[in-house]
């Protein structure tokens, strides 16, 4: 079997402008670890959300004694093919790396020994922002192996990983170095690299109430996850839109206040209560927060009311066959 890695790595060239006085330039600087703190969450939960669904699929089809074409874990394309919403590098690294493109660098494994530190005072280990030059932010967060489930790939080679999985990692990374991890172990980090300058994009979202806005909030915001592109139901990892307005049209009875009343409740603390979407809840988790104004929410779900909603080639017929 042959495995194909795409790796790009975007490499831009900065320009940085030099007239602002110091002051502002210390605020900019705060505000925008801000914005690449929150963006940081977003890209690695959605991210997470699409290898972590990738992992599950495979393990229910296969067990837990897992052999499998590996091929569909490798990281790279996956995360690359993903729509962030913003040009930015996405990676995972690690000191003991299984891949080993995901070897940590230099600042990379200062973060990762300062993390393993932590972790040895028991401390709860949380996302940090690091400078790695004028024009650019590094967001890193930790990987844990949380449950025994990665112990299956990740955990002692003598019992916890079946023979026929450690013969086909053997066999894929030869220099593989991910095992004997124990629940809770630090196996790497998220590792994202920002352009301040693309990250002036996401100013306060009280910038983007403007209506006529609003679908390009909807596009760059759910659509990464919530995808009206996607080739089968299978590849999803959220439902349609259009499918959750359906959901949410019967639930209210085709009433507008109520209808936006209930998703922006839900928007604003997507929780397992909130959410009236069981079976999605079960098969991909509750969705992630946004840390969105009620105004700005209102106007989304308003504008969700309000719009045909693009969807999927194969939502329609999909949709028939559930709900005849
Ligand atoms: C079915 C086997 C399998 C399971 C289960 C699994 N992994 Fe992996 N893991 C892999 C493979 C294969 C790679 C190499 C991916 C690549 O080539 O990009 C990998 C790579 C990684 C990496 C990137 C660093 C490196 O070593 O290359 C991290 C971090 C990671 N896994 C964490 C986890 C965590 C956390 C879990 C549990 C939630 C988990 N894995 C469960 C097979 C698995
Ligand atoms: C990181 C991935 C991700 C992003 C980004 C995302 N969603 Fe979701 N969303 C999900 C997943 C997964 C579900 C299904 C699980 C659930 O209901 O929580 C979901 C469910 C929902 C639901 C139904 C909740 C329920 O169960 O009752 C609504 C409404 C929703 N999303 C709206 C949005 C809107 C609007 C946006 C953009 C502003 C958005 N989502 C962005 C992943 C995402």
């Amino acid at each position: 079997m042959k495995c194909f890695v795409f790796l790009f790595s975007i490499i831009f060239s900065g320009c940085s402008s030099t007239s602002d006085n110091e002051e502002t330039a210390q605020n900019t600087d705060l505000s925008i670890e801000k914005t690449a703190l929150k963006q940081g969450n977003r890209i690695s939960s959605q991210a997470q959300q699409a290898l972590g669904s990738q992992l599950m699929k495979i393990v229910n089809k296969e067990g837990p004694a897992v052999a499998v074409s590996f091929c569909n874990l490798v990281a790279y394309p996956i995360l690359d093919s993903l729509n962030y919403g913003i040009d930015v590098n996405v990676r995972r690294a690690s000191v003991k790396t299984r891949n080993p493109k995901n070897k940590a660098n230099g600042i990379e494994e200062k973060i990762i020994r300062s993390y393993q530190q932590q972790l040895v005072k028991q401390e709860s280990l949380t996302p940090v922002i690091k400078e790695l030059s004028q024009d650019e932010l590094l967001y890193a967060a930790p990987i844990q192996t949380k449950n025994s489930m990665c112990l299956n790939c990740h955990g002692a080679t003598d019992s916890e990983i079946s023979k026929n999985t450690l013969a086909k990692i053997h066999s894929l990374y030869p220099e593989d170095n991910a095992t004997g991890h124990k629940v809770g172990d630090l196996r790497g980090i998220w590792s994202i690299t920002f352009k301040k300058k693309e990250l002036l994009k996401f100013q306060p979202d009280t910038a983007a109430v403007n209506v006529d806005d609003v679908l390009a909030l909807v596009k760059q915001n759910c659509y990464s996850c919530h995808s009206p592109n996607s080739p089968s139901h299978e590849d999803i990892i959220a439902p349609p839109l259009e499918a959750v307005k359906r959901r949410y049209l019967i639930a209210t009875g085709d009433d507008k206040a109520a209808f936006v009343t209930k998703i922006s409740a839900f928007l604003s603390d997507p929780s397992q209560q909130n959410a009236i979407m069981k079976g999605p809840v079960r098969r991909f988790g509750v969705m992630p927060k946004f840390n969105w104004s009620e105004e700005t929410i209102a106007k989304i779900v308003e504008y969700m009311y309000e719009n045909e909603l693009e969807q999927p080639a194969w939502f329609e017929q999909h949709h028939r066959e559930m709900h005849p």
